[in-house]
């Protein structure tokens, strides 16, 4: 991989170095609560099993955070190691994105609140919210600001306490959900990890499929809407689950072709550790080979924003991705949204 990035891929948009500007990933961090919840201790708690969650979703288990510890908490304890191992102070940080469906509260943004306990005081904040998607969102937005030379570091984060906002009672959803973060650190850095091309899709037609009703401006929290269990997150699996396989396998497609790469090329495939059945189906019409793709869901089950985000940090901690190495990130979830994002490792 010591070929010039500018050489290698024709198009402007997939070129790392962009009129003398690079965006690179300097690091990345990542954090899961201490608390597991196995598949056996949900079994104690609703009528499932086992055998159903693991052969219909691949997952063993999933953290939980603890009635102190927020989403700020999370997207901060992972935002810490990604600035230690990038050795960066938390002044030099120029803004702070942070993608979550389970905000500390609707307001101030859970961005603003890990500025504060990050100590990053010059930094602009702001919060995102693309559900499964917004982490590659968040670094397509973070690398626009680093290439118009709005800004030098950009910290993106993905964090989420989901348990807060998941119906127990409910086995449709209860078991598939975890608590997790994971944050990058962006910067204009020719000698570093490159992000090399990013995209974002939407279709709010299907808003419905997963959506948690309550809570916003259009349905208030009320003694109602409680009792109702309107605030806790609602799927239509079965639907959600096809157009998971369609709108990452064309997101896959979109960015390999503005890169002129083949899928072959592609050493790691980090996908969103929703469903291991979801997986499986968008790595076969990839004709990705299973060696290819990075799963750990088993550990964590969904965590939202934060899963492509815990899963890069966890494959570059344990060695599956090497300096050089060119990496596909997948990403789907509610809006519905989509996103993918090739980077040179
Ligand atoms: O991150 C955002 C994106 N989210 C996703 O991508 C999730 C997409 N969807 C999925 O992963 C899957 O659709 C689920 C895992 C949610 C469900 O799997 P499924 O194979 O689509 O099952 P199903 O919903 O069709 O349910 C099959 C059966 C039903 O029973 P009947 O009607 O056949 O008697 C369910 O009631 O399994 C039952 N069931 C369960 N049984 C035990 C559903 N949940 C459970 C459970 N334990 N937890």
């Amino acid at each position: 991989m010591s070929v010039p990035t500018q050489k290698r891929f024709k198009n402007p948009r997939a070129q790392h170095d962009f009129k003398g500007r690079t965006c690179s990933i300097v690091a990345v961090g990542s954090y899961v609560p201490e608390r597991v919840l196995t598949n056996a201790d949900l079994e104690k708690m609703m009528d499932t099993s086992d055998e159903w969650i693991t052969t219909r979703t691949g997952i063993k288990e999933r953290r939980i955070a603890a009635d102190n510890e927020f989403t700020s908490d999370i997207g901060a304890k992972a935002a810490l190691l990604a600035m230690k191992r990038a050795d960066i102070a938390p002044d030099q940080i120029d803004l702070i994105i942070v993608a979550t469906i389970t905000p500390d509260m609707l307001f101030p943004s859970t961005a603003c609140l890990v500025q504060q306990k990050i100590g990053a005081k010059r930094a602009a904040a702001f919060d995102i919210e693309a559900a499964c998607s917004g982490f590659i969102y968040g670094l397509e937005i973070g690398q626009q600001f680093i290439m118009s030379r709005t800004y030098d570091t950009v910290l993106v984060i993905g964090a989420e306490k989901l348990s807060s906002i998941i119906d127990w009672t409910d086995r449709n959803t209860g078991v598939l959900f975890g608590d997790g973060g994971g944050a990058a650190i962006l910067q204009n850095r020719p000698d570093s990890h490159g992000l090399l091309t990013a995209c974002m899709g939407a279709d709010g037609s299907k808003g419905g499929l997963l959506s948690m009703p309550a809570g916003g401006s259009q349905c208030p929290a009320t003694a109602k809407s409680v009792s109702d269990r309107l605030h806790y997150l609602r799927m239509d699996g079965k639907e959600t689950f096809k157009n998971a396989v369609n709108a990452m396998y064309k997101a896959a497609n979109e960015v390999l072709q503005r890169c002129e790469l083949e899928i072959s090329q592609i050493k790691c495939v980090i996908p969103h550790q929703a469903n291991r059945r979801i997986i499986d189906a968008v790595a076969e019409r990839l004709n990705a080979k299973p060696e290819q793709v990075f799963i750990n869901l088993e550990k964590y089950g969904n965590t939202s924003a934060a899963s492509v985000a815990i899963a890069l940090d966890e494959a570059v901690q344990c060695g599956r991705i090497q300096s050089g190495d060119l990496l596909l990130l997948l990403v789907f979830g509610a809006g519905l949204t989509w996103g993918a994002a090739v980077i040179e490792w």
